[in-house]
């Protein structure tokens, strides 16, 4: 057991799917994994691992934001063994190039939070995603017919932000969605040498606020996310 994560040793696969909402990481496990057992139910944080195409796979909810991603992430890398690690989750578009619906793998992200800057007052230390498991979800994404942009996103400690221009500003600069979670994960995958990709799905834009989903497309969507994030996981 962990601080927060109540699996006993070697109940994790050492390849997890990281959703936000704990109750998406239920719905991965009851549709997409064999065998599927819970792990965890600390905070309702949910935890499955089961058997995706004969590979042991894990997921599990990690909440909203760098805080929260960073406590799961920290005790499934240091307490559980986990190398591999892939977020899945939503993303407001700042680009008039992606649009809702779309796929955006996370090469780089860009944050406003201090937990880097804690740590590195004297550098701004880069967030990259491992471009192991980004290259094969980049091909993987492809050969599922999905529109897929790569590059990199603003993690922002804020949802409703008092500087939403600002953060337009980036998209003019070549930065392609706003989402809450990936630099911290990036971080922590390079302290401890395991590899971390996001993969996110445009949900909504901030460039064109009149681009919407219905309910039914965002569950097909977000299928189609959560199948390239699996198939990567389990592709050597
Ligand atoms: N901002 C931050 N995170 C998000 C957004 C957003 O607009 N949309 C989905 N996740």
């Amino acid at each position: 057991m962990s601080i927060h994560i109540a699996a006993k040793a070697g109940e994790i696969a050492d390849k997890i799917l990281l959703p936000g909402d704990p109750l998406r990481a239920k719905f991965i496990a009851e549709n997409f994994l064999e065998d599927a057992v819970c792990f965890n139910q600390v905070r309702n944080m949910f935890g499955y691992t089961g058997s995706y195409k004969g590979h042991r796979v894990s997921v599990m909810g990690t909440g909203m934001g760098m805080p929260s991603i960073s406590i799961y992430a920290r005790e499934l890398i240091v307490d559980y063994g986990v190398k591999k690690l892939i977020r899945v989750g939503t993303a407001g578009s700042l680009s008039d190039k992606v649009h809702v619906r779309e796929l955006v793998l996370a090469q780089a992200a860009a944050t406003n939070s201090n937990i880097i800057r804690n740590d590195w007052p004297m550098y701004d230390f880069p967030q990259i995603a491992s471009f192991n498991l980004l290259d094969k979800a980049y091909h993987i994404a492809k050969d599922l017919g999905m529109t897929t942009h790569v590059g990199s996103v603003l993690s922002s400690d804020v949802f409703y932000s008092n500087f939403y221009e600002q953060n337009l500003k980036l998209g003019t600069m070549g930065v392609l969605a706003v989402e809450m979670e990936a630099a911290a994960l990036y971080y922590l995958a390079a302290q401890h040498q395991v590899e971390a990709l996001g993969i996110m799905t445009i949900s909504d834009s901030l460039v064109n606020p009149d681009e919407d989903t219905t309910a039914e497309e965002r569950q097909t969507t977000f299928t189609d996310m959560m199948k390239v994030g699996l198939e990567t996981l389990i592709t050597d």
